[in-house]
């Protein structure tokens, strides 16, 4: 079976840069629920909207709605190998997960776990200039608070579960390219 697998980091850790070059270079299918509520929300539907509020303050959306987003995203996949970006963030959307990969016969290979000191990853975000509305110093700062109160669980919840594998993400993307790679043998 194809392999399904999930980034975690703290913001600006370099989940998207590694997932495009997954995508880029390996072929997956990449599903980035930051991405999918940055587009809602420039579409200016009603999710979007709705997100942009928590999105701003660096606060996470509610994981009823961003499960819903998700869930439905992953019933569009192909058959291929995927990337997942951003998501799961709770443990509740953990258990979300594996209910629709179960009902699609799919199940996780694997939860690589990108870190990086926090000192290391503001400076990034507020050197990063896309425009987010959220790449403040202030707002990165309360996205890493969160990161350590809501995402951090998920490293036990994967630890128990045997899928967890940690990369020392802060080297040049190259290095953390080929320990992602590594992870994945
Ligand atoms: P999301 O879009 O997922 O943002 P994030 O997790 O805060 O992370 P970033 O996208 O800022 O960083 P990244 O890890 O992708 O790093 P990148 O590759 O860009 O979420 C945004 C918001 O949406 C959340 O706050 C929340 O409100 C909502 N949301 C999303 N998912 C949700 C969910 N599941 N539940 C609830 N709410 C959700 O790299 C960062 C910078 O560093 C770039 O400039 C890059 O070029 C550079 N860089 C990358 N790698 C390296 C390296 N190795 N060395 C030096 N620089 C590097
Ligand atoms: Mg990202």
């Amino acid at each position: 079976m194809d392999a399904t697998i999930t980034l975690l980091g703290p913001p600006g850790s370099g989940k998207g840069t590694q997932a495009a070059r997954l995508r880029e270079r390996h072929g997956f299918e990449l599903l980035s629920s930051g991405d999918l509520l940055r587009e809602a929300r420039a579409a200016g539907t009603d999710l979007g909207l709705r997100a942009a509020r928590y999105m701003d303050r660096g606060a996470l959306v509610p994981d009823d709605v961003i499960v819903a987003v998700v869930l439905e995203a992953i019933e569009r996949l192909a058959d291929g190998p995927v990337v997942l970006d951003g998501f799961p963030r709770t443990v509740a959307q953990a258990r979300a997960l594996d209910r629709a990969l179960g009902d699609r016969a799919r199940g996780l290979d694997a939860a690589i776990l990108i870190d990086v000191p926090d000192e290391e990853v503001v400076r990034r975000i507020v050197n990063r200039h896309h425009g987010r509305s959220d790449d403040t110093a202030e707002t990165a700062r309360e996205r890493l608070r969160v990161y350590h109160r809501e995402t951090e669980p998920l490293v036990e919840y994967y630890t128990e579960r045997r899928l967890l594998r940690w990369i020392d993400g802060a080297r040049e993307a190259d290095a953390v390219e080929d320990d992602v790679r590594a992870a994945l043998q």
